[in-house]
């Protein structure tokens, strides 16, 4: 009864603004109807334990801010092999300390033709070989009782050639092809092509591809075979809301909406971030908070800061619960091929000026290549050329220029723009791949401590921190994947290979590099779900040192202070700060210290705590 009043209490909050969204895209009640009827169903049919996490996570709307989730994504496959397998490796994951998992696509995806499952053919069915759905349900009520939540990829822009309704179109049914882009000549792809750019300009040109068996061009602005889905059509809303609902009623807390600026087309634009994509999200948010309030939207925004933060939404109308925080990411990684953090310290700022109330995920590597999304006028004015810049920084990663000793590869380098984008784990950008392959003491241990700062100066910003799977031990690149011939293609794989759990079994041993590593991580993350400075909406500012290479960050709550200083070059320095506040504790060694002159080792990081 209770629960009943719930839904019409949500329903009543949303009903006028969904509707009116609705009507504005699509002016068909029959259709706000059937969707109604449906999210009434979802909700009957949502489960009586996640019923009641929905009601503690609004009650309580902070639950994500805070500084206790630890996020790791990881390859179901590549990690323990099915979805049973994940489930008893619970335990493993506890001890990284990391509670909230995020699986790569699992759902049907045809061999070969699956874009790592990012093109899905049936969004109700879990790839065999993985498992099933109950398999899923088991996993996500066993995370749910350890207190870990789970976050899967919702793929709506795209199904895969082989999902029922692609099949139906190709057969030439009027309806289903009515749920895709379809052109029986090339003139208004032609023009399509004259204002969208192309996302897989090597692996996948243009955006559009001949479909023989009915005479026509669909469009693909990924692979050829992720046929992008027509949101115009209002049947595709629906139905593919029906999948979110279902899906979220597995008893997943965060749907990972990927590729959401590309779910609208308008010919003569861009086709992303058109403002039908806003309304599209905003209707998801709403629907969710009527029929599942406790699932997080993650929304995958893979552009520049003023792009990203519109995901948000407003306080009133919010979009996405979370978004990645990609460009500071990037910039990550030219500040360690460059030893500058001007750029790094701008980028820190401009995020740290935004609401407080905005969580970003942060992280070093994700399943992706790194794309050099930089804030090139910025850069323009510190002397640094785009070109040129892109070109020292794909050749730093692999290893040819700037004393690096990154290993790694190009990814879908365009011989018209003269663009590349980089492929590597962290582990191997930073130098342990190298190191480990020559044998090399001194260079393994530098290069265990560039690894560790990083992770460290990533837990300081403010958001959710979420590894990649195999970091925690320092997977290197696995070049394995030009051996398979459904792989060779997308050197993405050189950083998605099976985590090597030999290693793992190191994870006690300090005089292991896994050892050394996972130690220092877990130290951190200890540190960071203790103490309150770390939680989300805390103040965060940065603070000049007089070295361009040294990063100092603040972070302030209730009354606590913490100050990260992170050395990104090979040489030792002496650093001076503006915080003549009296006496700092360090958090890693215990001691005392002043923060007025201080000594930071090459590649070496403090977190200092004002006593
Ligand atoms: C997202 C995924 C990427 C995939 C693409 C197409 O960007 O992260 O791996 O190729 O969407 O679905």
């Amino acid at each position: 009864m209770a629960y009943k009043e719930n839904y019409r209490k949500r329903y009543e909050r949303h009903h006028d603004e969904l509707r009116w969204l609705y009507m504005e895209l699509y002016d068909n009640g029959d259709m706000f109807a059937e969707l109604c009827d449906n999210m009434q169903r979802f909700y009957q049919e949502r489960g009586r334990e996640l019923k009641s996490m929905d009601c503690q996570r609004e009650a309580d709307q902070d639950w994500y801010r805070q500084n206790d989730l630890l996020g790791m994504m990881m390859y179901i496959d590549n990690f323990a092999g099915t979805i049973k397998g994940v489930e008893k490796k619970l335990d493993y994951i506890e001890r990284c300390n990391v509670n909230y998992i995020h699986l790569m696509p699992f759902l049907e995806t045809p061999k070969g033709r699956s874009d790592g499952g990012y093109a899905v053919s049936d969004f109700r069915k879990v790839q065999e070989r993985l498992g099933s759905m109950e398999d899923l349900e088991s996993l996500t009520a066993a995370c749910h009782r350890k207190g870990m939540k789970v976050c899967m990829d919702f793929v709506m822009n795209h199904t895969s050639e082989e999902h029922e309704w692609a099949r139906r179109a190709r057969r030439g049914e009027g309806e289903y092809m009515s749920r895709y882009f379809f052109f029986d000549n090339w003139d208004v792809p032609s023009q399509y092509e004259k204002t969208v750019p192309q996302v897989f300009p090597t692996t996948a040109p243009g955006n559009f591809t001949w479909i023989p068996e009915v005479g026509h061009f669909v469009m693909t602005s990924f692979y050829p075979y992720q046929w992008d889905l027509n949101y115009k059509n209002p049947r595709v809303f629906n139905e593919m809301m029906y999948n979110f609902l279902y899906l979220a009623n597995r008893g997943i807390d965060i749907i990972r909406i990927d590729a959401v600026p590309y779910i609208w087309k308008e010919l003569g634009t861009q086709c992303r971030n058109l403002p039908q994509v806003h309304t599209i999200v905003r209707m998801m948010r709403m629907i969710s908070e009527i029929v599942c309030p406790g699932v997080l939207l993650l929304g995958e925004v893979v552009m520049e800061p003023e792009k990203v933060v519109p995901y948000f939404g407003t306080v009133e109308k919010p979009e996405c619960h979370m978004l990645y925080n990609v460009t500071t990411m990037a910039t990550t990684w030219h500040t360690v091929a460059t030893r500058d953090t001007r750029l790094l310290k701008r980028q820190l700022d401009i995020v740290s000026s935004l609401p407080k109330d905005y969580v970003f995920l942060n992280y070093l590597r994700c399943h992706d290549d790194i794309g050099w999304g930089l804030d090139f006028d910025t850069l323009e004015k510190e002397g640094f050329r785009e070109r040129p810049h892109k070109k020292y920084l794909n050749d730093y990663f692999q290893g040819y220029a700037g004393g690096s000793t990154s290993r790694g590869e190009l990814y879908n380098a365009d011989p018209v723009t003269g663009d590349a984008r980089f492929c590597g784990t962290t582990a191997s950008m930073c130098g342990i791949e190298k190191a480990g392959f020559e044998q090399d003491e001194a260079g393994m241990e530098r290069a265990i401590r560039m690894d560790g700062m990083l992770h460290a100066y990533m837990f300081m910003q403010s958001g959710i921190p979420v590894l990649y799977s195999g970091d925690e031990i320092a997977q290197v690149n696995d070049y394995t994947y030009k051996e398979n011939p459904d792989k060779a293609a997308d050197s993405r794989y050189i950083h998605r290979g099976a985590m090597n759990w030999a290693l793992a079994g190191n994870i006690s041993d300090p005089d292991t590099v896994e050892g050394k590593l996972f130690g220092q991580l877990g130290q951190l993350e200890q540190i960071r779900k203790t103490e309150k400075a770390f939680v989300s909406n805390a103040d965060m500012w940065t603070i000049d040192t007089g070295d361009m290479a040294v990063l100092c960050i603040g972070r302030y709550f209730e009354g606590d202070k913490v100050v990260g200083l992170f050395n990104f070059s090979e040489y030792d320095k002496t650093v001076r700060i503006q915080e003549n506040d009296g006496d700092y504790v360090d958090l890693i060694s215990g001691e005392r210290r002043t923060v007025s002159e201080i000594d930071i080792p090459a590649y070496g990081f403090y977190y200092l705590k004002k006593k």
